[in-house]
């Protein structure tokens, strides 16, 4: 069946030129934008690069709608750090997915017509200030589990993207860890908060890693281009050891009746995530979808003025450049 899978989609390829790239993968070449690929390679590319720096820059809502509202300073500066880094992630991404041949209009475009999607996660509402500290954790910490085998990606703009991003996650899981621990560690109230975020945070962050492996579309042929590195089940399961211990020294309870450690496997037994509602989400029935594309969709009509003075100026500049010559 694996052997299936890549034929079929590789079909319109040479198969000399598909053994000699399939080589080069093993070998643990990283491959650039001008060297030969096949299609399905470039099309899956540019559709998972796409679908990250979208999540990037989807993901400084939930957030940034908690800017002014930060109870310190200190915490205002370290969230409007963390949230421009997401902006920076978008940006690097986006650069990645330009040198497949798409543009980054073409990407936006496709986002806000919904043929592309962004990580499910960010359609959930940051209801408490506790809420931050929770993304921070859980939603940058399952970011990072599946970004940091991404840096020994194939194709070598994402990987060297992923490096940088991968350095500025682990600044946005410890802030949200911190965060996280000192309301833990406060009153009644504040613990409580602590308490709820996690609660409507566990689940939303296990389905980060996409469907059980049996269920995944893609998997096979994009672990045999080393576009995937770990199977969606591996990366879930070393989420939940990593974070159970740190639940546990913060006092507070992953909401998880079924959890428990399995001595055997030297990993902790849960419970699944409800995946009918990730499906409902992804198909746009989330708590947050419609708010999340209206805001996209804003600061697109809100920029166009923005990005038609830089389309006027730059051919000004050229037929300057033309008539000087
Ligand atoms: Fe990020
Ligand atoms: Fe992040």
């Amino acid at each position: 069946m694996y052997a299936q899978m890549v034929k079929s989609e590789a079909t319109n390829d040479d198969p000399e030129l598909l053994a000699a790239f399939q080589a080069r993968i093993d070998a643990g070449e990283k491959i650039e934008p001008k060297d030969w690929m096949p299609e399905g390679y470039r099309k899956t590319l540019i559709r998972q690069i796409g679908q990250h720096a979208h999540s990037e820059v989807v993901g400084q809502l939930p957030e940034g709608n908690w800017i002014t509202r930060a109870p310190t300073l200190e915490r205002k500066a370290i969230l409007l750090a963390k949230v421009q880094d997401e902006a920076g992630h978008g940006l690097y991404l986006y650069c990645a997915a330009e040198t497949l041949g798409v543009s980054r209009d073409d990407l936006t475009e496709q986002l806000l017509s919904g043929r592309m999607k962004y990580s499910s996660i960010f359609n959930y509402p940051t209801l408490n200030w506790a809420d931050i500290g929770a993304v921070g954790w859980l939603v940058d910490g399952a970011a990072i589990m599946n970004q940091v085998p991404l840096q020994r990606t194939s194709f070598g703009p994402y990987s060297r993207a992923m490096i940088r991003i991968c350095k500025e996650e682990s600044f946005h899981q410890r802030q949200g860890y911190d965060l996280i621990r000192v309301m833990a560690q406060g009153t009644a109230e504040q613990k409580a908060m602590a308490q709820d975020a996690l609660n409507r945070f566990w689940y939303p962050s296990l389905m980060m890693f996409g469907p059980s492996d049996k269920d995944s579309v893609h998997s096979a042929q994009s672990m045999a281009w080393k576009i995937k590195i770990n199977t969606n089940d591996e990366l879930r399961q070393k989420f939940v050891d990593q974070t159970v211990p740190q639940a546990h020294y913060l006092g507070l309870t992953i909401p998880d009746e079924a959890l428990a450690w399995n001595e055997d496997k030297g990993g902790w037994d849960f419970s699944e995530p409800d995946w009918s509602e990730f499906y409902e989400v992804l198909k746009g029935n989330g708590p947050c979808n419609t708010d999340r594309m209206e805001a996209r969709q804003k600061a697109w009509n809100d920029g166009a003025w923005f990005r038609d003075g830089l389309m006027a100026h730059a051919r000004k500049s050229a037929a300057r450049r033309v008539a000087a010559e």
